[in-house]
């Protein structure tokens, strides 16, 4: 294993996505770990993140001086390269000149840390202070334009310092060092395979639930789909799946996924129809947050009701994803012996969370992976592409795109658009170019005219974008003959929509959903 101690970078997650690229496992910790825990982990390398500080500020997060001495392969990024510096004896300054961007690496040593780095590579530099001096014991590996030492080492402690960011896909070279640090320095083996990680993961699931019986409840996503394979490859019928049906999912959507559950994958699940009860709950309400927070309250009481009839159940599977548990990487850690104390509860929805007192045991199968490796488990276990793939759908569903009132009416109309939107977008072989596309109705009324009559109905907008993360998003540039045909198709099939409207903003200033 390796470990990313984090001082506060925006990139200590990337940095150990890129380390598990290489197939071997590593994990974020806060800087605040003490030698004596690391020496309990026991990892092949630590890698000191970047961050926003100079090591000269007065708060400047600084490591246990104790780690140096470990005798463990060290890699400092960025700030992580200068408090090695600083507190090594070496001289950090304020660069005259800042360096952000892309920078040539002129190579000095091509050996070790730097073996197969090509020289005159590009590497992303993003820093003020520079190193000046090296502290006794360092020689230079390489230099830039503007930084005179941009990548430093001291071979007999395996103390490596990085100017630069080797972990942004920009560093054409980055890719390169970050094998030569795992393989050649820290003799790491790649044994962080999806197959590995889907036995150890069935181990562990037998031994932690034994004959106890768990619940979980499905949504239809990749995580929950994921999860429950997973569970039921390892505890068969002791597990029961529930599928609350809120009402407000996209057609066909909660009877496909059942079918495909109990007939194709031969995973029982309990269907639980409350549309009619969540459709009461919403009734006359208008504010986004408002049905949020009444979806969610509803979810659950609908949960522990379920759980009631179906139990007693001893466990609760949960698809908690590894960013959630580094959200809190700096409180999570127990100080006494290094172990992760118990995270947030998160709903499989996410929508408000469940209830602490449900008074379940948690078995959290997936906390390890990010979302991209848990698409590997659920593709090498056998889902199929339409849910490894989808698109992300918020918890409150189509309540949530219709502005305004949901009523029955609204959401047959917005299925309805709904369905050509992806129909056609499918057609075309797009849906993976996309982040999502999806319809949102209106509540508005315009005037147009079919045949010789004059109708006054609803317009659909359609929302297609792309993004990386959800975090920020652009409108996609779908090319004009799809929108033609999906314009065509809705106001012709579906009654009581009269025009369709195609946003062009982005995120920011917009969001994606429209509530
Ligand atoms: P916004 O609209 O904030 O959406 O740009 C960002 C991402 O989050 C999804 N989203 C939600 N997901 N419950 C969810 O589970 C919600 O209440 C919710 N609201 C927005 C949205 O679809 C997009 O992927």
């Amino acid at each position: 294993m390796i470990v990313i101690l984090d001082f506060g970078s925006q990139y200590s997650e990337l940095i150990a996505r890129r380390f598990r690229e290489t197939q071997v496992y590593s994990e974020v910790l806060s800087y605040r770990t003490t030698a004596a825990q690391l020496r309990k982990l026991n990892p092949k390398g630590i890698v000191f993140s970047g961050g926003p500080n100079s090591v000269y500020d007065k708060n400047a997060p600084k490591c246990d001086p104790e780690i140096w001495s470990l005798g463990i392969p060290i890699l400092g990024v960025c700030y992580g390269m200068q408090l090695m510096v600083k507190q090594l004896g070496g001289e950090v300054t304020t660069a005259d000149l800042a360096e952000y961007g892309k920078a040539s690496l002129h190579i000095d040593d091509p050996t070790d840390l730097l073996t197969n780095v090509e020289d005159g590579t590009t590497m992303w530099m993003s820093h003020g202070d520079s190193v000046q001096k090296m502290p006794p014991g360092f020689d230079l590996l390489a230099h830039t334009e503007n930084t005179p030492c941009a990548a430093i080492a001291d071979h007999e402690r395996k103390l490596y310092g990085v100017q630069f960011h080797p972990e942004v896909v920009h560093s054409i070279g980055g890719s390169a060092l970050i094998s030569n640090f795992v393989f050649q320095i820290c003799n790491c083996k790649p044994t962080w395979t999806t197959e590995a990680f889907v036995e150890e993961a069935i181990r562990e699931i037998r031994a932690k639930v034994g004959h106890k019986r768990v619940l979980l409840a499905l949504s239809g996503g990749v995580d929950s789909s994921t999860l429950a394979f997973l569970m039921h490859r390892a505890i068969g019928d002791r597990l029961t799946c529930v599928f609350i049906d809120q009402g407000f999912m996209r057609k066909y959507e909660p009877e496909r996924l059942v079918k495909l559950f109990q007939e194709q994958f031969h995973i029982p699940v309990e269907y639980v129809n409350a549309r009619e009860r969540f459709l009461s709950a919403l009734n006359g309400v208008t504010d986004p947050e408002e049905k949020r927070r009444i979806v969610g309250h509803e979810f659950i009481r609908v949960f522990e009701e379920s759980s009631k009839e179906l139990g007693p159940f001893d466990y609760l599977a949960q698809g908690t994803l590894y960013p959630d548990v580094i959200e809190s990487a700096d409180t999570n850690m127990d100080p006494g012996t290094g172990e992760r104390v118990a995270v947030k509860i998160k709903s499989h929805h996410n929508v408000g969370g469940l209830p602490k007192d449900l008074r379940f045991k948690l078995v959290e199968p997936l906390r390890k992976l990010f979302k991209d490796e848990v698409r590997k488990v659920g593709r090498s276990i056998g889902l199929p592409e339409e849910i490894v793939q989808r698109h992300p759908f918020p918890g409150p569903g189509l309540s949530i795109r219709i502005i305004g009132e949901v009523t029955a009416e609204r959401l047959n109309i917005l299925r309805d658009a709904d369905l050509i939107v992806r129909q056609e977008i499918n057609r075309r072989g797009l849906y993976n170019e996309y982040w999502q596309a999806f319809a949102v109705l209106l509540p508005i009324r315009s005037v147009g005219v079919m045949g010789d009559k004059r109708t006054y109905a609803f317009p659909i907008v359609l929302r297609i974008i792309t993004s990386e993360d959800g975090m920020t998003a652009d409108w996609a540039r779908v090319p004009y003959d799809v929108l033609e045909v999906i314009s065509n198709r809705i106001v012709n099939e579906v009654k009581g929509v009269n025009r369709v409207v195609f946003d062009i903003t982005s995120k920011p200033p917009g969001t994606i959903e429209w509530e």
